[in-house]
C-alpha cells in the first residue's frame, strides 16, 4: 500500500514528509494505522547524526499508538480493531529474560532491530522498490506500520489515542523507574533530577508509591510548576550546589532514593551523591552523550549508596503498558498537561523545533480519527 511518512533522508536535514510503499504483514506481524504519535529526544538524536548506531533512509518515530488494521499469519494476541501503544522495547514472553522478573530487556528480536529491520531480515517499507529501513522497530511517523506481535501492547479502547501514545516511550520510562526499577516505598523521601516527559514521569510514580516527599530540580520554573502538579511536594533550580542542598533538606543525610532524568552525566553524579548514606538507591535513566562516564567516588558505594540503571521503567511491555493506562483511566495520573502542542505529520520538523527550544513537554502528531 502507499502510505504518507516522514523520512529521515539524510543526517542533520529536515525530514521528508512523502509517499513510499509499506508490504503486508508477514508471519507474525501487524498493520497498524497510527493515530497519534509523540516526538521525542530520540528521534531527534538520530535525526541530527549524533546517534553512532544510527542509519538512513528511515522512518523515524516511536511513541506511537493505533488501530490493528490487519493480522499477519500466526498472530493469535491480536485481532482487526485492537488499540495498539507501540514498543521500542518488546516483550517475546519466551526469551530468558522475558522469563525473569528481573528485567524487561526481552532478547528476542534485538539484532535485526537494531540493524533496522524486522524480526525475519528484512523490511516491509520502500520506495521505488528499494528498502527503506525501520527505526527502532516501530517507524511511526506514518500513516500506517508493520510491526512484529510482540512488539505491541494492547490497551483499553476506552483510553484516547492521543495520551496513549505517551504511554509507548518518556512517560512509561519514568512512572516505570519508581514503581519497578526504586520500587519506592511508602513514606520515603525522592528527589528527583530533571522534569522533562521522564522526569515528570518519575514524580508520578513516586506520588502513586506513596513517598512522602518528593524534591524536584529543574533549571525552568515552568517545568517545576509542572512537576507541583504531577505530585512534587517541593521544587529546586538546579546548579552545582544542588547536592548540598539537598542533604540540607533531608537533616544532613540525603533522600531514600534519587532519580536523575537530564542524560546530563554531571546530573547523574549528584543524583548519586544526594542519595542516603546507608540505603539510599540513585536511579539513572538518562542517556548519556558517546563516550561520557560517570564519575562516582567509590566511598559513596561502600558507605551504603546504589545505583541501578533503567531503561523503559523496567516496564514489560506488552503486561505493563495497558496496566499503566488504565490506571490512567481510573484518574491516578494525569496525562494531559503533557500534551503541549498538536501538530500534523507534515508539521514534524516544527515539532522538532519545539523540542529543542523546551517549549512545552510534547507535541504530538495527530493522523485522524480513531
Ligand atoms: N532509559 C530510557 O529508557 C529512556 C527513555 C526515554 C528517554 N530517556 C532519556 O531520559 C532523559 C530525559 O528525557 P526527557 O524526554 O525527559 O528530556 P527533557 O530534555 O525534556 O528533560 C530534561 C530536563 O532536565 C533538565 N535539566 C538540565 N540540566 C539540569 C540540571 N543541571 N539539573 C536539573 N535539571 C536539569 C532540563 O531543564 C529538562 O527539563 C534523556 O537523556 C533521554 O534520552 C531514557
Ligand atoms: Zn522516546
Ligand atoms: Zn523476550
Amino acid at each position: 500500500m502507499r502510505i504518507r511518512a516522514a523520512v529521515l533522508e539524510e543526517f542533520g536535514a529536515p525530514l521528508v514528509v512523502q509517499e513510499i510503499d509499506l508490504a503486508e504483514p508477514r508471519a507474525g506481524e501487524v498493520l497498524v494505522r497510527l493515530v497519534a504519535c509523540g516526538v521525542c529526544h530520540t528521534d531527534l538524536y538520530t535525526a541530527s547524526g549524533a546517534d553512532p548506531s544510527g542509519y538512513a533512509p528511515t522512518v523515524l518515530g516511536h511513541e506511537g499508538a493505533g488501530v490493528v488494521e490487519k493480522v499477519g499469519p500466526d498472530v493469535g494476541s491480536l485481532a482487526v480493531g485492537d488499540h495498539v501503544v507501540t514498543l521500542f522495547s518488546p516483550q517475546c514472553g519466551k526469551c530468558v529474560h522475558c522469563l525473569s522478573p528481573k528485567t524487561n530487556l526481552c532478547l528476542a528480536i534485538r539484532d535485526m532491530q537494531g540493524k533496522g529491520y524486522l524480526p525475519d531480515g528484512t523490511a516491509r517499507l520502500s520506495r521505488d522498490g528499494e528498502p527503506i529501513r525501520h527505526f527502532m522497530g516501530t517507524s511511526t511517523f506514518a500513516e500506517y506500520t508493520v510491526m512484529p506481535e510482540i512488539a505491541l501492547a494492547k490497551v483499553s479502547p476506552e483510553a484516547p489515542l492521543e495520551g496513549a501514545a505517551l504511554f509507548a516511550c518518556g512517560l512509561s520510562t519514568g512512572l516505570g523507574a519508581a514503581m519497578n526499577t526504586a520500587k519506592v516505598e511508602t513514606g520515603s523521601t525522592c528527589v528527583v533530577f530533571g522534569a522533562g516527559m521522564v522526569g515528570l514521569g518519575a514524580v508520578a510514580g513516586c506520588r502513586l508509591q506513596g513517598a512522602e516527599r518528593i524534591i524536584c530540580v529543574d533549571m525552568s520554573e515552568g517545568r517545576l510548576e509542572l512537576a507541583r502538579g504531577q505530585g512534587a511536594t517541593e521544587t529546586m533550580t538546579g546548579g552545582d550546589d544542588a547536592v548540598e542542598r539537598i542533604v540540607e533538606m533531608t537533616g544532613g543525610f540525603g533522600a531514600d532514593y534519587t532519580f536523575e532524568a537530564t542524560g546530563n552525566v554531571k546530573v547523574m553524579r549528584q543524583a548519586v551523591e544526594s542519595a542516603r548514606m546507608g540505603w539510599g538507591l540513585c536511579t539513572v535513566c538518562g542517556v548519556a552523550g558517546r563516550g561520557e562516564t560517570l564519575d562516582v567516588i567509590p566511598r559513596f558505594l561502600i558507605t551504603g549508596r546504589r545505583i541501578a540503571g533503567s531503561s523503559f521503567g523496567g516496564v514489560k511491555g506488552r503486561d505493563g503498558v495497558p496496566r499503566l493506562v488504565d490506571m490512567w483511566l481510573d484518574g491516578k495520573i494525569d496525562v494531559d498537561p503533557f500534551i503541549s502542542h498538536h501538530i500534523t505529520l507534515d508539521e514534524v520538523n516544527h515539532g522538532f523545533e519545539l523540542m529543542e527550544a523546551q517549549d512545552g513537554i510534547r507535541s504530538v502528531i495527530g493522523f485522524g480519527a480513531a
